[in-house]
């Protein structure tokens, strides 16, 4: 561990705030398990039949919403659950303004000395999408990239510290551990033994939690991300540092990265795709194609496309669409994904996709056994043990 002064200890909640937090997460806890399984009851005992009765055959996903909107249980939910996704952002948004000035002197200071070596490389003139500030993403305050005032820090404590309070005492989602990144760095080596990437790009990086991983398993590759906020990019090099970790991070949009052809043996990103709408998701994929060396890997972790899920799961993947500011995911997971790929330039028989069991909650066997196989886990991303995973091989 480095003697950087830890830009994440310098984050402290009161005895208020603490039980505020854990609130929220034990709240989230009993909305997205308790209450959503009596919601699927609902559905299955009286919603699903009547459809079928009255229409003679079973509802899509979208048919489901239609249905389920009309549903006391599916709007008290709606309400809980949206109440819910502020509350994990009100809960540590006054301690990150209190210990702003002291954050942001620390990243500062890191900036300054890079004692491990990483950068950080801010460009003012980057263009932000609009699906960045056109609205708050997951109803965080402020998004990803609004700066409040000078070599401001705070969207990236605010969503490092609110993904804690949103996947606490929940076995997954959204993690601000690094298990996407930590399950996908242990699997690569499993399945593919020949493949040791030296240098390797993150996409939509927010705070490092999914980036820094892949150096305890790639220690001496040469690690790049990229993200279009200047806020969580000054955290995440912040943290990096503290963890004694070599990254080098970009002020870039990923529909126009200035990297060189052939430059990138893996390109990866986690919870990204599904945030960028359907005709950038292409441009990035096909960013990502010219970015790669041959015999280089792109492997995305998102959640399942619509073709992988049932109706129902369909219907509840789409509530964050609806209500959660993220009016992308539903078109995103209609994607034909495989064909989308090849539409960038992937050979289509160069397509992979994965279910990569999470490498902290699942055994050495197992996981082992899983990557092997190449895994043909079919179990529900629901239920918290696995990471979906898609991309290609560039020829
Ligand atoms: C949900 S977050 C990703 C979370 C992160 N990968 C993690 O695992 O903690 C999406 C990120 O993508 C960034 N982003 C969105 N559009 C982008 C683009 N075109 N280029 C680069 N970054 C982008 C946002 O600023 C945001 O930080």
């Amino acid at each position: 561990m480095s003697h950087v002064k830890s830009i994440t200890d310098a984050f402290e909640l009161t005895h208020d705030e603490v039980n505020y937090a854990r609130f929220t997460s034990i709240l989230r806890k009993r909305i997205l398990m308790d209450l959503a399984q009596d919601m699927k009851t609902v559905y299955e005992k009286r919603v699903g039949p009547a459809y079928e009765k009255a229409n003679g055959k079973t509802p899509n996903g979208r048919e489901i919403r239609k249905a389920m909107l009309k549903e006391p249980i599916f709007q008290g939910w709606s309400v809980l659950r949206h109440t819910a996704q502020q509350m994990t952002w009100w809960s540590v948004q006054p301690a990150v303004e209190r210990r702003l000035p002291e954050m942001i002197d620390i990243a500062k200071g890191v900036a300054a000395e890079h004692p491990f070596g990483g950068s950080l490389e801010l460009d003012a003139g980057v263009v932000i999408p609009r699906e960045v500030t056109g609205l708050d993403v997951h109803l965080m305050p402020g998004c990803f990239h609004t700066e409040y005032t000078d070599d401001d820090v705070a969207q990236g404590a605010l969503y490092h510290h609110g993904t804690t309070v949103f996947s606490g005492g929940l076995p997954h989602r959204m993690d601000a551990k690094g298990d996407v990144a930590r399950s996908i760095a242990h699997f690569l080596p499993l399945a593919y033994p020949d493949f040791k990437p030296k240098k390797i790009l993150d996409l939509g990086c927010t705070a490092g939690a999914n980036t820094l991983p892949y150096l305890d398993v790639f220690p001496d590759a040469e690690m790049h991300a990229i993200d279009v906020g200047a806020p969580v990019l000054r955290y995440a090099h912040a943290r990096a540092e503290a963890e004694g970790k070599t990254v080098h991070f970009h002020q870039m949009n990923a529909e126009t990265p200035t990297f060189e052809d052939n430059t990138f043996d893996l390109i990866t990103s986690s919870f990204f795709f599904h945030e960028v709408s359907v005709a950038s998701t292409k441009r990035i994929v096909s960013e990502c194609y010219r970015m790669l060396k041959p015999g280089g890997l792109m492997l995305h972790m998102e959640l399942p496309p619509n073709s992988e899920v049932d109706d129902y799961y369909e219907f509840y993947l789409d509530w964050d669409a609806y209500y959660n500011n993220e009016p992308h995911y539903q078109a995103f997971r209609d994607m034909d994904f495989p064909k989308a790929i090849a539409s960038c330039g992937f050979p289509a028989q160069n397509y992979v996709q994965f279910r990569i069991p999470n490498w902290r909650s699942t055994s050495a066997a197992d996981f082992e056994a899983n990557a092997k196989g190449k895994s043909t886990d079919r179990r529900d991303h629901g239920n918290g043990a696995v990471w979906f995973t898609f991309g290609g091989w560039k020829d």
